[in-house]
């Protein structure tokens, strides 16, 4: 079965196939470079890269996997939670080529989407405790198999990536910090007592990272010299690295890293066996929190599943799994599909899936 990915719903557009559920082939062009200079996404720009790029995108991926629109059994579109602008130009150009193709078409929950990257990989072995921690959610799910999902927490204010980013442009780093944060982070020591363990004096599976934001703000405020002359500027080399900058960024990863970790072992205290612990999004990429989460699964005796770096940040891959396992079912959506916006639940409105698949002439 060979199904298409595509992926619009923040700053990257992508698209990929999938053969068998393995991975076949990835086009995928990131708007991060145009976003940095305004140091956060713009919801306008990025709908508009996206409608720049995505055919030229497509045809690409079918010129270099040497497959062609008509083989397709199935096309998969992220459909949200994201930014709705971004969504509508990948719905609009999967209802394309549903209409054009006659390959049923299946709307994918991104969060899902992202939880289910390490399938790509391996196999995993569910039930499945899943910690997605990205740029816009922050989630714990019991995961009974790759299409039953029960959330057990959320975050209440900002995201984990979303605290990364902000730490950064506090310091005057590049967009998007996380994975500047994380170089740095690597040659500091860290000081444990520097930053709260944000929210965690509660009997719930929540997070809240406003805390830690303030916290950071703060330390900059008072100490005026970490901030980077020049907004926008590249992130600083080894020779060039401040130390405290560095140790100031290892204490604060830590400090999300074992936040992310108490939460989690509440979580597996409560929710029964589990087999693995899978840890996905863009922020699964952290080191700290690799290692952290590495540790908890070994004193746990459960299974660490840990999609690679490139699978963690958003990507057509993965979409293209969550849909090659909802066609599987027979779920598939009619091409009334609707984009859904950050903040409002993704429905399970699926339709059976039409074998009677008839390609427009
Ligand atoms: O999953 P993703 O690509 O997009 C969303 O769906 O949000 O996640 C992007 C987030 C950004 O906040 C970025 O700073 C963060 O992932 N990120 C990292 C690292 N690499 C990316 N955060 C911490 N450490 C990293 N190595
Ligand atoms: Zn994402």
């Amino acid at each position: 079965m060979l199904v298409l990915g595509i992926e619009t719903s923040c700053d990257e557009t992508a698209l990929a196939l999938v053969e068998r559920g393995r991975p076949l082939g990835q086009s995928l062009s990131t708007q991060a470079d145009v976003h940095s200079l305004f140091g956060g996404v713009v919801p306008e720009i990025a709908s508009r890269e996206h409608l720049r790029m995505i055919a030229a995108l497509g045809r690409r991926l079918f010129d270099e996997t040497g497959r062609r629109p008509l083989d397709l059994a199935g096309i998969a579109v992220a459909r949200g939670p994201g930014l709705l602008g971004s969504l509508l130009v990948g719905l609009g150009y999967a209802k394309g080529l549903a209409l054009s193709t006659g390959a049923p078409l299946v709307g994918v929950n991104h969060l899902h989407a992202h939880l289910l990257a390490p399938n790509l990989e391996r196999e995993v072995v569910y039930p499945a405790l899943g910690l997605l921690i990205s740029g816009g959610h922050t989630q714990i799910y019991r995961m009974n198999g790759p299409l039953d999902f029960i959330r057990l927490g959320r975050t209440l204010d900002d995201a984990v990536g979303e605290a990364f980013d902000k730490a950064a442009k506090a310091l005057n780093l590049p967009y998007p910090g996380g994975r500047v944060i994380d170089e740095l982070a690597a040659r500091g020591m860290p000081d444990p007592n520097l930053f709260p363990r944000p929210y965690l004096d509660n009997d719930n599976l929540d997070f809240s990272f406003s805390g830690l934001k303030t916290a950071v703000a703060n330390y900059v405020a008072a100490h005026p010299g970490l901030r980077r002359k020049r907004f926008f500027c590249h992130a600083p080399g080894p020779d060039e690295a401040d130390s405290l900058l560095c140790d100031m960024l290892a204490s604060f990863s830590l400090s999300v890293a074992e936040t992310l970790s108490v939460k989690v072992a509440r979580a597996l205290d409560r929710t029964g066996a589990v087999h693995s612990l899978v840890v996905a999004g863009g922020v699964a990429a952290n080191s700290v929190i690799r290692a952290r989460m590495a540790e908890l699964a070994e004193e746990r005796g459960i299974e660490l599943v840990l999609p690679s770096p490139a699978l963690c940040t958003d990507n057509a891959l993965m979409v293209a799994r969550a849909g090659h396992h909802l066609l599987e079912a027979g779920c598939c959506h009619g091409l009334d599909l609707d984009a859904v916006p950050r903040g409002r639940s993704v429905p399970r409105d699926y339709s059976p899936v039409r074998l009677d698949r008839a390609p427009c002439e």
